[in-house]
């Protein structure tokens, strides 16, 4: 039987409780994965319970309280895969390394947060026992909201969808023991890790007490709004040693909050480091830190924005008006004026002021007549307002001045994909890799 998701009245009111109960228990912002996916979630479910009918489902949920863990545990992405991106791992071993000349005998500590189904951080103990780190030198802890997929990490038995990247192949002689179509992880491995259910959002379960050397969060912010996003960064905050590392996904640098972490790049690596200085840090426009090679905003993360000649926005022209003939003149108080309002656009979107952030980001439009990354910060504003179809226009503005950004490439990828348009997303992530090696 299939069960349709119609649209009575009180439909949408159930709905729209259903939304709020995911945003309360796991922090799902239900617009990131898409009505489609949402529908697809609630379809299973009343198929499992035998209701046809989503306001009955409600009901149901409201009253049965074994119902709620399995819609979570429905509701959870647990797409991982073994050396997903190891890009991290060498920074690890180089601080193990490290440690180890200088006779140091506190290992250093790693936590996976999520781990999903164990895949990233069975991949770092991989990595570093392949690399003749001994096992007493690191601790990995990693961690996941979902009840499945901590008991399938925890058994380490794995099928061939785990090693779909080039790199987990060269693993699998070594440390796997493949029995049908089952691959078995060896003991050593598995022993190496601490699996644990524990909510991102939750405070009071999340590990404090010995804070971690690096957190890999990675694929798990794109799903929580800017409130949410902020709850998680603070947890992460207090669990993360002062000097320590934080890693995350690659599309995830939208909204970081800067009052906590500062984007950095090491070894060309980019991820996050406590933000030392953080009165200053809220004071809008000031620069946050001294060390100005070191600090890399959401913007900075991009290509760096190149000074264009009024004639290379010929293209832009097209489907946009002109810029203010005044805007080409400039002199390099203004640029520097107008830079400042990008700046502070930023800051502001960071701080989840959208509106204001997206006043200043047309002003300096106005003003330096610099669209790529103006448009692209416009695209992330409209993308955290919900307002897909105007991050969508912006993004491609972004992308037909510099068809190579980057970030610009993922977040529309993933606005497509929520779209339903699969193939396009699928070629926009295989743009970005290319971007990326680039
Ligand atoms: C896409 S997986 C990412 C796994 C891995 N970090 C990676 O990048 O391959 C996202 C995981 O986040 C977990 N998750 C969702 N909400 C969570 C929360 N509030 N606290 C902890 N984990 C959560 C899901 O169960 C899922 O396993």
């Amino acid at each position: 039987m299939n069960y349709q998701i119609k649209n009575p009245p009180d439909m949408e009111t159930s709905l729209a409780k259903i939304k709020i109960i995911l945003k309360r228990e796991i922090g799902l912002d239900a617009s990131t994965i898409g009505e489609a996916t949402i529908n697809k979630i609630l379809n299973e479910r009343m198929r499992s319970c035998n209701i046809s009918e989503l306001d009955e489902y409600y009901i149901y949920l409201s009253n049965n309280r074994q119902e709620l863990p399995l819609l979570l545990e429905t509701s959870v992405i647990p797409e991982t895969w073994f050396f997903r991106d190891d890009k991290p791992f060498k920074l690890i071993l180089e601080k193990i390394s490290r440690q180890l000349l200088t006779y140091s005998k506190t290992p250093c500590r790693i936590l996976c947060i999520p781990c999903s189904t164990g895949e990233e951080p069975y991949s770092i103990s991989m990595f570093l026992h392949s690399n003749g780190m001994p096992e007493t030198a690191f601790e990995i802890q990693a961690v996941d909201i979902s009840h499945n997929s901590i008991g399938i990490a925890r058994q380490g038995v794995y099928s061939k969808n785990s090693f779909r990247g080039i790199k987990a192949k060269e693993y699998i002689n070594d440390y796997f023991t493949l029995s049908g179509s089952e691959y078995f992880l060896n003991e050593k491995i598995k022993s190496s890790i601490e699996f644990n259910r524990v909510n991102i959002l939750d405070a009071s379960a999340l590990p404090f007490e010995n804070k971690f050397d690096f957190i890999l969060c990675r694929n798990l912010l794109i799903y929580f709004d800017i409130p949410t996003k902020e709850v998680a960064y603070k947890n992460m905050d207090n669990m993360l040693n002062d000097d320590g590392v934080l890693f995350i996904g690659h599309s995830e640098f939208g909204s970081v909050p800067e009052h906590i972490f500062t984007t950095t790049k090491l070894d060309s690596v980019f991820c996050l480091t406590k933000n030392k200085n953080p009165i200053n840090k809220k004071e809008i426009g000031k620069k946050p830190c001294k060390n100005k090679k070191n600090k890399h905003s959401i913007l900075k993360l991009m290509k760096p924005p190149e000074k264009k000649a009024f004639s290379d926005s010929e293209r832009y022209k097209k489907n946009t008006p002109e810029p203010k003939a005044n805007i080409i003149q400039k002199t390099s108080s203004d640029k520097k004026s107008a830079k400042n309002l990008l700046k502070q656009a930023r800051t502001l979107a960071d701080q989840g002021k959208l509106g204001q952030a997206e006043s200043l980001c047309h002003e300096y439009i106005d003003k330096s007549g610099d669209h790529e990354d103006s448009f692209f910060l416009l695209g992330l504003i409209n993308e955290a307002s919900g307002n897909n179809t105007q991050a969508h226009n912006f993004y491609k503005k972004s992308l037909y001045l510099n068809p190579k950004h980057y970030e610009t490439l993922i977040h529309l990828a993933l606005i497509v994909e929520k779209e339903g348009d699969i193939e396009t997303a699928k070629r926009l992530k295989e743009r970005a890799e290319r971007a990326l090696k680039q």
